[in-house]
């Protein structure tokens, strides 16, 4: 970047990630700026299909199919493929790392077969090669293996790490649609592979449980040498039995060491598997992925994000370019953001009232169980605006005697609330303060 105060990207396949790519690049520039010191720039694309319109922005990005001429413009600072597959793929993110430029990829599949050939070739240009993106979509596991938990002897890492199989299984488990339309929809969603038989036979998740066994053990194999099952035997009664039993079927992907004895064995698999129906994994939906990580000194850790997907994914991509840029800032400059942001950007942000929250709300009422006290509370609640959405009232109370009264509202201001308070437990038959539980939704 001598002479041009900005970090340019080169993006080879613009699909449905490589749009993602696009899209967060340019969203989010101004806060990618405030973390890294200068800006971060898409200056060029490459991709075979120059016409589609992919519903994003290209203004001042040079589009071509040119890969090579990509690679090969000084303009270009960091490379990310987005290509998939593995001939051209793999010759032209050697052809970067030889280059002495570092390279962003999605390509688990060329990873998990031609990883260490692709390493070496890093080693050699003096470059990097970053592939967050390509285990758990959108979850930063590979960094938190590389960084949050690299003090610890890493014990197990258990998954559910192919978005399309656990939204075929979910949907299956929810009755009624046949696999193949489900398969179709996850194919729409941007999902599924190319090859929607690598998500069905488990390919995929074999390619990341590999990635994911060299990440926390140092364990270098190939995918081939995973043992693999698919989901494709899995049938609407075994769903059944599982439940049953007090289970749920997700396709697992499963690797630990076994250090005990001698020299240390590495377990790795991939298959559908019953897990405890109360199990934190049992409750991972959808296109949805977690992974449990057990190391020596943090114990259980649970990761869980969105799997699959443009934006999600492109998340994951973005966020290996703006450390790959941070590198090369702190080569060029010194120092980085100790915190994330830099220090000149950082201010100080008024703080949001709590009168301002809106949401449902629990009240516990504790009144003398009198005629006419519940309408008394209903009003005073109604004059703020406050509707109820469940009412229960517990028992009834010995003569002179006050009983709960649970109240769920609809959504209202805290502050609405608050008044409605203020004004019930003046009323003569309100016992004792009200208590007042705050709802979050959409967790
Ligand atoms: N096909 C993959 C999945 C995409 O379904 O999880 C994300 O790697």
């Amino acid at each position: 970047m001598s002479g041009r105060d900005e970090i340019g990207v080169g993006l080879i396949g613009l699909g449905t990630i490589g749009t993602g790519v696009a899209k967060v690049l340019q969203r989010n520039a101004a806060e990618i700026e405030a973390r890294l010191g200068c800006p971060l720039r898409l200056v060029r694309i490459a991709d075979l299909d120059t016409e589609r319109d992919r519903g994003v922005s290209l203004d001042g990005i040079r589009f071509d199919s040119d890969a090579e001429g990509l690679i090969d413009d000084p303009g270009v600072d960091l490379v990310v493929e987005l290509i998939g597959g593995y001939d051209v793929a793999q010759r032209l993110i050697t052809r970067a790392l030889s280059a002495g430029k570092s390279v962003v990829t999605a390509n688990k599949a060329l990873l998990a077969l031609h990883g260490k050939a692709l390493f070496d070739a890093a080693e050699k240009g003096g470059a990097d090669i970053a592939f967050e993106a390509s285990v758990g979509g959108g979850i930063p596991i590979l960094r938190s293996l590389r960084e949050g938990l690299n003090a610890n002897r890493i014990e197990s890492v258990r998954g559910i790490i192919n978005g399309t199989t656990n939204y075929i299984l979910t949907e299956m488990e929810r009755g009624g649609e046949d696999f193949e339309v489900v398969l179709k929809r996850a194919q729409e969603l941007g999902y599924a592979e190319a090859d929607p038989s690598f998500d069905v036979d488990g390919i995929d998740a074999a390619h990341k449980i590999t990635l994911l066994a060299a990440m926390a053990f140092g364990a270098e194999l190939t995918f081939e040498e995973v043992p693999t099952e698919g989901i494709g035997q899995i049938e609407p009664i075994d769903i059944d039995a599982a439940a049953e039993f007090g289970f749920r079927i997700k396709l697992l992907a499963i690797t630990k060491l076994h250090r005990e004895g001698g020299e240390p064995r590495l377990e790795v698999r991939v298959h559908p598997t019953m897990v405890p129906a109360s199990s934190l994994l049992a409750k991972v939906d959808g296109s949805m992925n977690a992974v449990a990580v057990a190391g020596d000194a943090v114990g259980p850790t649970l990761f869980y994000g969105a799997g699959a997907g443009e934006l999600p994914t492109a998340s994951a991509v973005v966020a290996d370019l703006i450390e790959l840029a941070r590198e090369r800032r702190r080569a060029q400059v010194g120092r980085v953001a100790p915190l994330s942001y830099l220090p000149h950007t950082m201010r100080p942000l008024p703080l949001l009232p709590l009168g301002e929250l809106e949401g449902r709300a629990y009240l516990r009422f504790q009144v003398l169980d009198r005629p006419g006290v519940l309408a008394q509370i209903g009003a005073l609640l109604g004059d703020q605006g406050i509707s109820i959405e469940s009412l229960i009232q517990k028992g009834r109370a010995e003569p002179g005697g006050s009983v709960p009264v649970l109240v769920l509202t609809h959504p209202a201001s805290e502050a609405a609330i608050r008044r409605a308070l203020d004004g019930i437990d003046q009323l003569p038959d309100v016992a004792a303060p009200t208590r007042f539980v705050r709802i979050e939704e959409d967790l």
